[in-house]
């Protein structure tokens, strides 16, 4: 049930320097969003047709995950060249076509910039194998000698984050590394070519009127590798205290104060949001205003759906937010993850019931044991993340949606092993299934071909439940959840306010309840048993409100 009443607009709290302070950006990835030209990708001209729609959810911003050339041996984050579009995406053009359009009705816009690698297509990668070890067109990679006779064993036994060996030869005694898949070797930003390369870049996004950057593993592109490489196992030990020979180095935050100077060049001041998977004690330094200016905090994605733990991470990151002087980042799905709603639907851990099993590690679980849907409680679990969704949006500082949340999509688990496209698949066999379950094309028809995508079928199986879950579906449904992201958005932009909250006692355990200083209330109740509502102006429900009292597992706003 939503339920919502009409209310002025006040004054907003952000002005045209400070908007992504806690904007609400909606995450595309453009190959599964809107198919224009019938191809089964997704499309930039997709994005611009679909520009009133993403106008009608009322995000402030979107951010495309990468459209540059590649291969797609990850997805895109595999890039050719840094400075063009994918042909199967369209062209310049309709990149400036697409930005025109959302600014036109009123969203910026963020790309992805892959700093820590290129794609083994990229004209540095191939100018490299075509050149001798120790040449300069080697020493934008991390090239090694190989071990043993010769020189035919890797440089050293590390893993890659995708599994299997982080080293390959290239038949000439030499080796690169790649922390990700082999078709991603690892840029070295020791070399100053590198570095004004993507100052270049930076300039080239922000000059066709990008707004701001969201940057792939920021903590990875400052490295240390000694003469003697260490084992792996002693890589893995090391403290990542800032001296870390591969993660969060000190010196990778005089890369971003070199970019800062670039973001500073136009007004309003280009922004960025650092992808840092680092201890949260070290988040910080990636969000400070002399840096990228925001980091991400996937606490909340990694958390059970637990009162007491949801407390502790909203405490700790507006504690973070506050010493680093960026506003922080609420995060539940994403491209990389499992979608929420299906996390969230989860049987309980063995020996836990009471705790929603959640984190990605379980999703990565299901998946394993074939991501059937009959495994999960759909019910239960979209009623958690929208519950979720509306206790994210009333906090502040940013929050980043990504696309199908909006629908309580669920996560495609059962993608057969022939269709699957992810790196994560195929190197790591029966460990690791991958993330193309929240990368099937959306729906946006209840029918017809791919659900609306697109005339050229989808290049990732859509299964039949799709039908009720798509745009047509739960735009013609009030109580959708499509609908319930509307009003909830909507009334974001007018309750926004100072970045504060204060917590208001509930008697409860499994309820939390905030106010911000324009009087905007949420409550959240976990548990299963309704909650008498505190006095105040009721504004939206993620679940029913009966005299008064919110059912279990639901948000409600107040204005009090
Ligand atoms: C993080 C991105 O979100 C993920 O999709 C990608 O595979 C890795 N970085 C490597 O670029």
């Amino acid at each position: 049930m939503t339920d919502v009443v009409e209310t002025p607009a006040p004054a907003r709290t952000t002005t045209d320097e400070t908007w992504w302070r806690q904007a609400s950006v909606y995450q595309i990835y453009p190959r599964s969003f809107a198919d224009a030209n019938g191809d089964g990708i997704g499309d930039l001209r997709g994005i611009t047709d679909r520009v009133p729609y993403l106008a009608s959810l009322g995000v402030e911003a979107v951010w495309l995950s990468p459209f540059y050339p590649s291969a797609l041996a990850d997805g895109g984050y595999d890039v050719d060249d840094y400075r063009d579009v994918d042909p199967r995406l369209g062209t310049l053009a309709d990149f400036d076509a697409m930005v025109a359009a959302l600014h036109g009705a009123g969203m910026r816009v963020i790309v992805d910039i892959v700093p820590n690698h290129t794609s083994d297509r990229h004209a540095w990668f191939r100018e490299a194998l075509a050149s001798p070890a120790g040449s300069a067109a080697r020493d934008r990679y991390v090239f090694r000698d190989g071990t043993g006779p010769d020189r035919a064993e890797p440089p050293a036994d590390w893993v890659s984050i995708f599994g299997g060996p982080a080293w390959t030869a290239v038949g000439d005694g030499q080796w690169y590394l790649h922390n990700f898949a082999k078709e991603q070797p690892d840029l070295n930003w020791a070399n100053r070519e590198v570095r004004d390369d993507f100052l270049t870049t930076l300039r080239f996004w922000s000059d066709r009127g990008v707004d701001g950057f969201r940057i792939d593993v920021a903590h990875g592109l400052a490295k240390d590798l000694p003469a003697e490489l260490p084992a792996w196992a002693e890589v893995l030990a090391a403290p990542k205290d800032g001296s870390h020979i591969l993660w969060d180095r000190d010196d990778v935050h005089e890369i971003y104060a070199e970019w800062r100077t670039v973001f500073d060049e136009y007004t309003p001041a280009r922004t960025a949001v650092a992808e840092a998977w680092v201890a949260a004690d070290r988040r910080a330094r990636y969000a400070s205003a002399e840096g990228l200016g925001q980091a991400f905090n996937f606490d909340l994605l990694e958390s059970d759906f637990d009162a007491a733990s949801f407390k502790q991470i909203i405490e700790f990151n507006l504690g973070l937010a506050e010493q680093s002087g960026s506003s922080t980042t609420w995060v539940f799905s994403n491209h990389d993850v499992v979608r929420h709603a299906t996390r969230y639907a989860l049987p309980p851990r063995s020996g836990d019931a009471d705790h929603a099993p959640t984190t990605d590690k379980q999703g990565a679980a299901w998946l394993l044991a074939g991501g059937s849907q009959d495994a999960l409680d759909r019910p239960l679990g979209l009623r958690r993340a929208r519950a979720a969704t509306l206790l994210e949006l009333a906090l502040p500082g940013s929050a980043y949606l990504y696309q199908g949340e909006e629908l309580g999509l669920h996560e495609v688990g059962d993608i057969p092993d022939a269709d699957r496209q992810d790196p994560a698949f195929f190197r790591n066999p029966g460990v690791d299934v991958g993330r193309d379950g929240c990368r099937v094309p959306l729906p946006w028809t209840r029918t017809g071909e791919s659900f609306g995508f697109g005339s050229g079928g989808s290049h990732l199986p859509q299964p039949a439940w799709f039908a009720e879950s798509s745009v047509k579906a739960e735009e013609a449904d009030p109580d959708s959840t499509l609908h319930l992201y509307r009003t909830a958005l909507g009334l974001r932009g007018q309750l926004q306010s100072e970045e504060r909250l204060e917590w208001i006692e509930t008697g409860r355990d499994d309820v939390l309840a905030f106010r911000r200083p324009s009087g905007w209330t949420s409550v959240t109740v976990f548990g299963d048993e309704p909650y008498a509502l505190p006095a105040g102006e009721l504004l939206l429900a993620s679940a029913p409100v009966v005299d008064g009292a919110l059912a279990g597992v639901g948000t409600a706003w107040l204005r009090s």
